[in-house]
């Protein structure tokens, strides 16, 4: 299984990335594959010129055709997605998400815009012709405590427990096209989902 964790945070310490963090354990608890790409990645000179033969367009579109599934977090500015997650989505081929379920997860400064999440993010994964998108995730900055020791940010159990029913759907939606990956038992407690064989 391969998946796909794409980064709409420009920043180098961001509350969206630690939630992919998150989602890139999971599913490294059983050794399925995650790659991970960031709108840190992309030359900023090749989103403006829109070069989509550029080789770090061309790698990515490989990554996505590659992926079973993809997870793709964005936090909010001016009420809606990162304007620089949207210069690299615009890069894509037409139908690039197809027969892929997508996971998208947002994280804003307050709740009152967790609307971005149902009303602008959900349609640009549509756009891409995302075969099923998950109810995903909103975490507003409260949802999230900073630990002075480790400098990392401390995910809610609220936002852990919405995280692990939304991977456990994503997961059992990537088994239906691949009826290969074996069937996992979710055990749930408030902290994780444990997956076994
Ligand atoms: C340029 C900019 C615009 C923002 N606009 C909004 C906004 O419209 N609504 C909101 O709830 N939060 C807004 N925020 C707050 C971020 O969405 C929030 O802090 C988020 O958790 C940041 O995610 P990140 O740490 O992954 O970058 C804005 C932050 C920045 C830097």
């Amino acid at each position: 299984m391969n998946i796909l964790i794409i980064s709409g945070s420009p920043m180098t310490k961001s509350r969206s990335s630690t939630l992919l963090d998150y989602t890139q354990r999971w599913f490294n608890e059983y050794s399925a594959v995650t790659q991970r790409v960031s709108v840190r990645d992309f030359d900023a000179n090749v989103l403006l010129n829109v070069e989509y033969k550029h080789s770090q367009i061309q790698d990515f579109i490989q990554k996505i055709k590659r992926a079973d599934g993809i997870i793709i977090a964005s936090p909010v500015y001016q009420s809606s997605y990162a304007g620089i997650l949207k210069a690299v989505l615009d890069l894509l081929p037409q139908r690039s998400f197809i027969s892929k379920p997508v996971l998208p997860i947002m994280t804003g400064g307050t709740d009152s815009h967790q609307l971005a999440l149902g009303y602008a993010f959900k349609p640009l994964l549509a756009t891409l012709k995302a075969e099923e998108i998950m109810s995903g995730v909103y975490a507003s900055d409260n949802d999230f405590k900073h630990s002075k020791g480790t400098n990392e940010y401390i995910i809610s159990d609220k936002i852990i427990d919405q995280l692990n029913n939304n991977l456990q759907i994503f997961y059992q939606s990537m088994n239906k096209n691949k009826k290969h990956y074996p069937n996992l038992v979710f055990h749930v407690n408030s902290q994780s989902i444990v997956a076994q064989r």
